[in-house]
């Protein structure tokens, strides 16, 4: 398939665009760089040996994704390209409604006028709020504490609205967890904007000696050692979720949460990085970041069932493979 990528620069995008090259799929990345860097694109090719069509282009200008539509032959959408940062989306709310929504507006529109069925979007597993784990997308979602997550709702219900009233249209949600590690040649990975808020990045940043020491934000949560619980998946096998996604796509709406089903906490991945690269990550822990949850994993059970995909990488592979990345290329834009 001809596949339209937007967001592909990014840290899961690029992911996505070397798996997708490697199941022998064509692949068109749209991007405007504003969380990456045009790097990323001669990588993915010196990975795969494969070429990559570039756009730098902001996907909320919609005479720039008509364009790419009507030069290009477009099998399928994996919509990527969004703002991401909680804490950002609550200061700044109107950037992240306008971005996030316009863009998917934008191309849910030109799918449906030049006949593309088939689109993958990215969603999260914030839209499960703080429901009971392990969180099953037939859940009742809640209301979304920060713009960001509202934004994954809202789109999610938008493509979800075009489906039912155009029934050839295939769309398919993916509900990701807790994404960390990096591609295992340690070209490309995540590299956050500023003092990173997410536990991996942060944990390598300590590790490198960039940062002092990491803040553990909270350990009276009701969880064995008192810190929060995530569903941590290797990016790799995230990448690997979308290719079943879109080769299993049929007609309608399908959700699906892409974990691995196991809940780790801050301190067991502390452990887990400092076991794995036998370096030190120092420490104190502070109180409760506002907005955080207790607990967060999956039921992965339908993604199994329904597109015969299952993360395979564990937590020491996850740990291994984003110290690597941090040590060979920890400075820069994405990559
Ligand atoms: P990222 O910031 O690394 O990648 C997003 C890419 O989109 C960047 O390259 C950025 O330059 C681009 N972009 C943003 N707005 C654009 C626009 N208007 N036009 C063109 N390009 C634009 O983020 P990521 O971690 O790879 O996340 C990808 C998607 O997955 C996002 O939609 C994000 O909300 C979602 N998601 C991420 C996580 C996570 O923890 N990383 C979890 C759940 C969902
Ligand atoms: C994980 C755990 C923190 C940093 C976020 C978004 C979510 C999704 C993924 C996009 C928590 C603790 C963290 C630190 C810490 N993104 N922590 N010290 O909050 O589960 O999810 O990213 O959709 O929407 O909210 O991820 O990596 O920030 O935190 O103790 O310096 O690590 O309290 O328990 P989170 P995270």
């Amino acid at each position: 398939m001809n596949i339209l990528v937007t967001g592909g620069a990014g840290y899961i995008g690029s992911h996505t665009a070397i798996a997708l090259l490697e199941a022998k799929h064509s692949v068109i990345i749209a991007d405007n760089l504003c969380n990456s860097s045009s790097g990323t694109i001669r990588k993915i090719e010196s990975i795969t040996g494969k070429k990559v069509t570039f756009y730098e282009m902001d996907v909320t200008v919609e005479e720039a994704v008509e364009s790419l539509f009507k030069t290009h032959s477009i099998d399928a959408v994996i919509h990527f390209a969004g703002l991401k940062s909680v804490g950002e989306s609550v200061e700044k709310p109107l950037n992240y409604y306008s971005n996030n929504m316009i863009s998917t507006l934008n191309l849910a529109k030109m799918c449906l006028k030049y006949g593309v069925n088939r689109f993958v979007f990215s969603s999260s597993a914030t839209v499960y709020g703080d429901n009971i784990v392990p969180f099953e997308e037939s859940m009742n979602l809640l209301p979304a504490t920060n713009p960001y997550g509202e934004t994954k709702v809202m789109c999610e219900r938008i493509l979800t609205d075009l489906a039912h009233a155009n029934p050839a249209f295939s769309v398919s949600l993916l509900r990701y967890f807790n994404p960390i590690g990096a591609h295992e040649s340690g070209l490309i990975g995540e590299v956050p904007n500023g003092v990173p808020n997410n536990l991996m990045p942060y944990i390598t940043q300590v590790a490198k000696g960039k940062l002092a020491k990491l803040r553990v934000f909270g350990n009276d949560y009701p969880t064995a050692d008192g810190t929060g619980l995530r569903d941590y998946i290797h990016v790799v096998d995230l990448a690997e979720g979308h290719v079943a996604a879109l080769e299993n796509l049929i007609e309608g709406v399908h959700t699906h949460n892409l974990g691995t089903g196991n809940g780790t906490s801050v301190l067991e991945l502390v452990n887990a990085f400092e076991e794995a690269n036998r370096i030190h990550v120092p420490y104190e822990v502070v109180g409760r970041r506002p907005g955080d949850i207790a607990v967060c994993y999956a039921d992965v059970s339908k993604a199994a069932r329904e597109l015969g995909w299952k993360a395979k990488r564990n937590i020491n592979d996850m740990c291994r493979d984003a110290w690597r990345f941090e040590v060979h290329n920890g400075t820069g834009k994405t990559t």
